[in-house]
Order: structure tokens, then sequence, then C-alpha cells
């Protein structure tokens, strides 16, 4: 078994206007537009999840929450980004650290940084430290879409051996 894995996800979604935009499980209130998807269409949570499965190389989370389902319609992230992790500890990992890039050319969202970094750690069970959020535009190259990359470290749950 090894010491780490790493992993990387990303995610994008076509903005529209009357959808709210969320990111991390923080809505970004001034947002102009939001996403369109299927479920809540959080880049930043779809992106980490994707990230935790390609670190164990388990697919991503298409396989476990089809698009093309009604059950999934509206679906919260949070409980994609909860499957995925225990998907993980499963395997005998946790997070040990997570870097996000969002490119979104409006609103800018610096002030919004601290608040997505808490709620992402929170989620993964990781120190705010742990989780680096960083912000760039597209340069008006994509001005219609959010985009989310992320990579991943895991490390070994605590007194796993095996
Ligand atoms: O894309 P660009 O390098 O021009 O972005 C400049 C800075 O603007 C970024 O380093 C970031 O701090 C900030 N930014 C932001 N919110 C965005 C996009 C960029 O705060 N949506
Ligand atoms: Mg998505």
């Amino acid at each position: 078994m090894l010491p780490y894995r790493i992993g990387f996800g990303e995610d994008a979604h076509r903005l529209e206007g009357g959808r709210p935009l969320i990111l991390g499980g923080v809505e970004i209130e001034d947002a102009p537009r939001g996403a369109v998807a299927h479920s809540d269409g959080d880049a930043v949570l779809h992106a980490v999840a994707d990230a935790l499965l390609s670190a164990v190389a388990l697919g991503d989370i298409g396989q476990y929450f089809p698009d093309t389902s009604e059950e999934n319609r509206d679906l919260d992230s949070r409980v994609i980004l909860a499957r995925c992790l225990t998907l993980v500890r499963e395997r005998g990992y946790v997070p040990a650290n997570v870097a996000l890039v969002v490119t979104l050319d409006r609103p800018k969202l610096g002030s919004r940084r601290t608040e997505i970094a808490r709620r992402v750690a929170e989620l993964l069970g990781l120190a705010f430290s742990e989780v680096g959020v960083s912000f760039k535009t597209s340069e008006g190259l994509a001005p219609d879409h959010v985009q989310v990359r992320v990579t991943v470290l895991l490390t070994r749950v605590q007194g796993d051996d095996a």
C-alpha cells in the first residue's frame, strides 16, 4: 500500500442568469450568473470529489451519481463529496491537503477566499491551512463558464498497516 496518493480533478459549468453560483458550499450572492447543472452545480465540490476518486483510481463521480438519473436532480454536492470521502477512507486513506484553482471572470472572489477554504476544510476533515484556494480570470477567453481544477494529497489512515 502506497504511503501517499495524489489525485487530480476538474469541473466546468456554463453560467446563466437566474441560477445561484455555489463554490465550495458557499453561495456567491453578488454573482450575476450561476452554474447550469443537473445537481446544484458546485464545481469546486465536484472537482474535489473527482480528485479524491482519482487518487485511489476509482474513476469519477459520474459513475456514482449519473447526471441522467432523476434521483440526482438538484443534488446537494456535499452528499457527493461525503460519498467519495467514504470510498477513500474505505481504501485506507484520508486527505492531507488540497489545492484548488477557480477560473471565473466575474465576480472577483478574493473576499470569499477564507470562507470557501474553511468550508472545504470542514467537509474534508482538514485544517484551514491545509486548503489552498486560488482564483484566476480566463482573461476574457471563457467568460461564460466557471472552471475548477483541484489536486489532493492523501495519506494512509493512522494505524492502518495493511
Ligand atoms: O486572471 P488574473 O491573473 O488576471 O487574475 C488576477 C487576480 O485577480 C488573481 O490573482 C486573483 O487574486 C484575482 N481574482 C479574483 N477573482 C476572480 C478572478 C481573479 O479574486 N474571479
Ligand atoms: Mg459539475
